[in-house]
């Protein structure tokens, strides 16, 4: 029996929760619910077959066979990269021009066909991870400027990058995301999510630690923003919003990194993001250098979601694009509340729902009043975060009628503390495996296979 302490987990009215959410273009949600995006680096990774990277499998099919009956508003997909060489994970899928193939455009319609299944709109995150790329990926890969991540995050090093001349923005980014765009449109996507926060290359233009440009990409907001209107607009010209194809964006509310983004900077940009007729934006935070999923903070630690003070503040820009906030929401009270207090209008869930997919659901039948609660230290994000793609390869072994109907068939249960201890020894040989396929210059496994 999995087990919910949380004290704030009292299960009340959640109604609201179940509210639709319109868009501009006349497009609603089934309600307030974001499947938010989580990595699964489950993808084909051919370095014999280039033209074979990044090609969906079928646990990915799985996994989204699952969430596809939990009764999301809006499903995402995991990061979907637009450049083979620009990957955050070997593993990611991938869209772009030279892989072009009826079976990569059957697997995306696959994908997208499966998300919907219950009602909720499909839609693909695209991201392209500029210097946030792993060096054994690539050890020169794209950036802003030239200035090279330097983190132990995730267990791996990263390149110096070479910064992108001006045509090579439109030819190497602008170009590249119009080309998935189309691509997920045509396999049947309700819409693309940019990924423009964490510190991947879209937030590498916008942040002022990663963007030393002196050419119309640098310098003022307007100019480190440009690179994503170009964007914007290039997918527009593609496909217009009459089509009812949504674009949304996330975006970071907070760096808290000397020059990083500020709460002034999210508004401004946010603001830009509402005239200019994105459909929807994700609130978020962070990126490699400063990790900020973390119940540290006075607000968090008394409204749980990471980013709501920020959010509150940012919310008034938008009057026609729907906002989302993700990060940190464990209890139906948390989440009534920051609709409530007007913070935001959709909740984003990203952990909680590798552990039980069909969340949603059961908040809105008013089964339970929270997620259930792990026994991981709950600021230890790169642990949860691995224990998550755990859960997501569990979920991906077996499709909804192999697993008889059942979206938690083999998902461990980490409310349990001894599930917690195994996982941790797991971990650890995990770790020392990592280290020795580095040295033998093998790439090493993403995921800990556990149970
Ligand atoms: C395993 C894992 C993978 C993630 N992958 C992505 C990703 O591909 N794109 C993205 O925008 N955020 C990614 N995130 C961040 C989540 O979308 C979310 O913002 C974060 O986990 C905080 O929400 P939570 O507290 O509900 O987990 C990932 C997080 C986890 C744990």
């Amino acid at each position: 029996m999995s087990l919910r302490r949380f004290q704030n987990a009292s299960t009340i009215p959640s109604e609201i929760l179940g509210d639709h959410l319109k868009f501009r273009n006349g497009r609603e949600t089934q309600n307030r619910f974001l499947k938010a995006a989580l990595t699964e680096i489950l993808s084909t990774y051919s370095l014999e077959e280039p033209k074979k990277h990044g090609l969906p499998t079928e646990s990915i099919l799985n996994i989204y066979d699952k969430w596809g009956n939990g009764k999301f508003g809006m499903i995402l997909t995991s990061n979907v990269l637009v450049d083979p060489k620009n990957l955050e994970a070997a593993g990611n899928a991938i869209i772009f021009q030279e892989g072009e193939s009826l079976e990569r455009r059957a697997l995306f319609s696959h994908w997208a066909k499966l998300m919907k299944k219950d009602g909720a709109l499909a839609v693909m995150q695209l991201s392209h991870a500029g210097r946030q790329t792993p060096e054994f990926v690539n050890p020169t890969p794209w950036s802003a400027s030239d200035i090279q991540l330097v983190s132990a995050a995730r267990n791996t090093t990263y390149g110096k990058p070479n910064a992108l001349t001006t045509e090579q923005v439109k030819t190497e980014v602008v170009d590249r995301f119009v080309y998935a765009a189309k691509y997920a449109y045509e396999c049947g996507f309700d819409g693309v999510q940019l990924h423009g926060a964490h510190g991947y290359l879209l937030s590498q233009f916008t942040s002022p630690t990663t963007n030393k440009r002196t050419d119309k990409y640098g310098g003022t907001i307007e100019n480190r923003q440009r690179i994503i209107l170009e964007i914007y607009d290039a997918i527009r010209a593609e496909i217009p919003p009459s089509t009812g194809f949504l674009v949304g964006i996330k975006t970071n509310s907070v760096e808290f990194q000397a020059e990083g983004t500020t709460l002034e900077d999210a508004i401004e940009m946010c603001t830009v993001y509402e005239n200019k007729g994105f459909d929807f934006v994700e609130l978020s935070g962070g990126t490699y250098e400063k990790m900020l999923f973390s119940y540290e903070r006075e607000s968090t630690k008394k409204r749980e979601a990471f980013f709501v003070e920020f959010a509150e503040q940012i919310r008034p820009v938008f009057e026609k694009t729907v906002v989302y906030l993700t990060g940190g929401f464990r209890t139906v009270n948390a989440m009534v509340d920051a609709i409530s207090k007007n913070a935001t209008q959709g909740i984003g869930l990203g952990r909680p729902i590798t552990a039980e997919p069909n969340l949603p659901k059961k908040i809105l039948e008013g089964s339970v009043g929270s997620a259930i609660q792990d026994c991981f230290d709950p600021n230890d994000m790169s642990t949860s975060a691995l224990a998550s793609g755990t859960q997501m390869e569990q979920m991906g072994r077996n499709s909804m009628i192999a697993s008889q109907g059942d979206v938690m068939h083999q998902i461990t249960d980490f409310s349990q503390a001894e599930s917690v201890k195994r996982f941790s020894d797991a971990m650890l040989v995990h770790f020392q495996q990592a280290q020795q396929d580095i040295e033998h210059g093998k790439r090493p496994k993403p995921i800990v296979i556990f149970d």
